[in-house]
């Protein structure tokens, strides 16, 4: 399906994922809009953007800067949420629950915060795409809030499908994924997970950006997808 003339608006859209969605929506003609916190990452973004593209800088920690954005945006066609910050992977003795709370926060609240916002500008036959992980059903050791947070947006997904409908909402479940989210790491052992892992998957490799952005445009532009988590993993959860 074409999206010519279809404002989608990407929220974590400047980086990895989510950027690499803003492109492919662009490159079929869609209106794309590109949130996040860091004003230099939005200029970054833009910069490699078709024109026309627009972009916020704005932290979705905040529901009332939220409100503000969609207020301020009007009508759009398509959201796409893909912002989080890197996870810390904690073992269970060590986790402190205000920190396990607070990590809920820009990946779960402010995902619902920017549906409940996002949802009365959507036009007809719009939808909504959320971001989950694997890690729900595939979980290890310290994945305890990681995994929790993705199967929380997991029942969110198919409670928003059948409250919000006829805006359909969907998620992607993405495996390992090579992309900034894990610039953290040195370069040695982002480098040795990834090797490692892509071994273990019947892809053989992790997943790229570009792959897993055509999942989120698969689900944009199909009409009968609603309630659906589409999981691109190479293979994880059946290896
Ligand atoms: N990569 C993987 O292997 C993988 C696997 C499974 C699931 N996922 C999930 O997929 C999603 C996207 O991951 P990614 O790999 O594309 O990560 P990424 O490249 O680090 O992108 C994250 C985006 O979130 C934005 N962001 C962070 N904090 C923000 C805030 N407070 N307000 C607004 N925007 C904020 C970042 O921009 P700013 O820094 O400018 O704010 C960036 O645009 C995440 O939820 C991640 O957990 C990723």
């Amino acid at each position: 399906m074409d999206l010519k003339g279809a404002h989608v608006v990407l929220l974590g859209g400047t980086s990895g994922i989510g950027f690499a969605t803003a492109a492919a929506a662009a490159g079929r003609g869609a209106d794309v809009t590109v949130v996040s916190s860091n004003p230099a990452s939005v200029e970054r973004a833009l910069s490699t953007l078709p024109d026309g593209a627009r972009g916020q800088a704005v932290d979705l920690s905040d529901p009332a800067r939220i409100r503000a954005l969609f207020d301020e945006l009007g009508e759009l066609d398509h959201l796409v949420y893909t912002a989080g910050e890197p996870l810390a992977l904690i073992p269970i003795a060590d986790l402190d629950v205000d920190r396990a709370r607070a990590f809920f926060g820009l990946r779960y609240f402010s995902a619902l915060a920017a549906v409940r916002a996002a949802a009365p500008h959507i036009r007809e036959g719009g939808s909504i795409t959320l971001t989950t992980g694997t890690a729900s059903q595939r979980p290890g050791p310290g994945w305890a809030v990681a995994a929790s947070i993705c199967g929380a947006v997991e029942a969110l997904t198919r409670t928003l499908a059948v409250e919000l409908a006829p805006i359909r909402v969907n998620a992607v479940q993405p495996g390992f994924v090579r992309s900034p989210l894990w610039a953290g790491m040195s370069d040695d052992d982002r480098e040795r997970m990834f090797r490692e892992m892509g071994a273990s998957l019947p892809a053989g490799r992790v997943g790229e950006v570009e792959e897993v952005a055509e999942g989120y445009l698969s689900l944009i532009t199909q009409p009968f997808a609603t309630g659906t988590i589409l999981t691109l993993d190479g293979g994880a959860l059946v290896a």
